[in-house]
């Protein structure tokens, strides 16, 4: 090692990445690690990503539901990126993401943690599906931590890999003619997923103090949409002739159903997504434009960039 590497690696920042091994998590991975701090990955399974993280970045295995092993994971950390959600797991999500979270938040306070970045969800109001308002929790409880709080919140996010828009590209690709519940006409802001990184990797520019407050950033690309357009938008890029017939009515349950049964390999949180899909998500507070100099991409943009990419996920 080298005087001048020695010296920087004293003064390093360390930034603690949660979820590392999802599909955010990874992406935010690979562009942390061209960047100047250290990097420390706190997953449930180091195994995951011992062969894709690169040599210096350090993986600790926590489970966040076992608080007992995070102190060790927190040490000498500045900023905590908040990248996590119990989705996938069989049990309660609501339940687990909030005990995920408080635990996190815990103990970033107890190992002084200068700020905790996280990504949760656009969409608001009194009938927010159980996700969307779950996301939104996890978001209070990581605010009134007591640690200054970077929130982004995001529509759907255009990238190959994204949960959201593997949907998408399943139903346009799966189906010629489609009987689209009501669902389709509900409008979102979709957001590529590298805007979504610039975002990301952006807060680690901002100057930030113990007096730092916490914020909340509403995040999207310029066109609001809804996902009868985004499924046109697919199909036009990927030349593929579709008749999206609307049926008034179509019951969430069936809606999850029909969902289940052409995207089976999302069935079982396609069903807690689908449910999402009747809340609008558009960005109404506008201050990510004026605090980030980001200017995210719009839908067709998105879309063409996801289906490049995608053989190199
Ligand atoms: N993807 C989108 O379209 C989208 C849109 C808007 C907002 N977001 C937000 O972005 C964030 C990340 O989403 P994502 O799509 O990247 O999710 P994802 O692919 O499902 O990844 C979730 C991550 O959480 C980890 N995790 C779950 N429970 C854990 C626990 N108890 N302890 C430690 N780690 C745990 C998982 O680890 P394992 O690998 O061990 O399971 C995984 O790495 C979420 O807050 C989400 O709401 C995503």
């Amino acid at each position: 090692m080298t005087r001048s590497q020695e010296f920087n690696s004293a003064t390093q920042e360390t930034v603690l990445l949660t979820g590392a091994t999802g599909y955010i998590g990874s992406r935010l991975l690979r562009r942390l690690e061209h960047g100047p701090q250290k990097v420390r990955c706190l997953v449930r399974r180091p195994e995951a990503l011992s062969s894709v993280a690169a040599l210096e970045t350090e993986i600790v295995g926590v489970d966040l539901l076992q608080p007992e092993t995070l102190p060790y994971a927190m040490r000498g950390v500045s900023t905590a990126y908040y990248l996590v959600h119990s989705m996938a797991s069989g049990g309660d999500f609501a339940l687990e993401d909030r005990k995920a979270a408080t635990n996190f938040a815990q103990a970033a306070l107890e190992a002084g943690v200068q700020r905790i970045v996280y990504l949760g969800g656009l969409g608001a109001g009194r009938y927010l599906s159980g996700h969307l308002a779950s996301r939104r929790e996890v978001g209070e409880i990581l605010r009134n931590s007591g640690v200054p709080t970077i929130e982004f919140r995001a529509s759907i996010i255009i990238g190959s890999g994204s949960l959201s828009f593997e949907m998408i590209r399943s139903l346009v690709e799966k189906l010629p003619v489609m009987l689209t519940p009501k669902w389709v006409h509900t409008k979102c802001q979709p957001i590529a997923i590298d805007d979504v990184l610039d975002y990301l990797v952006a807060v680690l520019d901002v100057a930030h103090t113990a007096s730092s407050r916490s914020q909340v950033f509403e995040i999207g690309g310029p066109d609001r949409a809804s996902y009868r357009d985004l499924m046109a938008e697919f199909a036009r890029q990927r030349g593929l002739k579709r008749l999206l017939i609307s049926v008034p009515v179509l019951s969430p349950q069936l809606s999850s159903l029909w969902l289940g049964l052409f995207t089976p390999v999302y069935a079982r949180i396609g069903r807690k997504l689908v449910e999402s899909l009747r809340n609008e998500t558009v960005v109404v507070d506008k201050s990510a434009m004026e605090a980030f100099p980001i200017r995210p991409r719009g839908m067709a943009d998105a879309v063409q960039r996801a289906l490049d990419n995608e053989d190199r996920v």
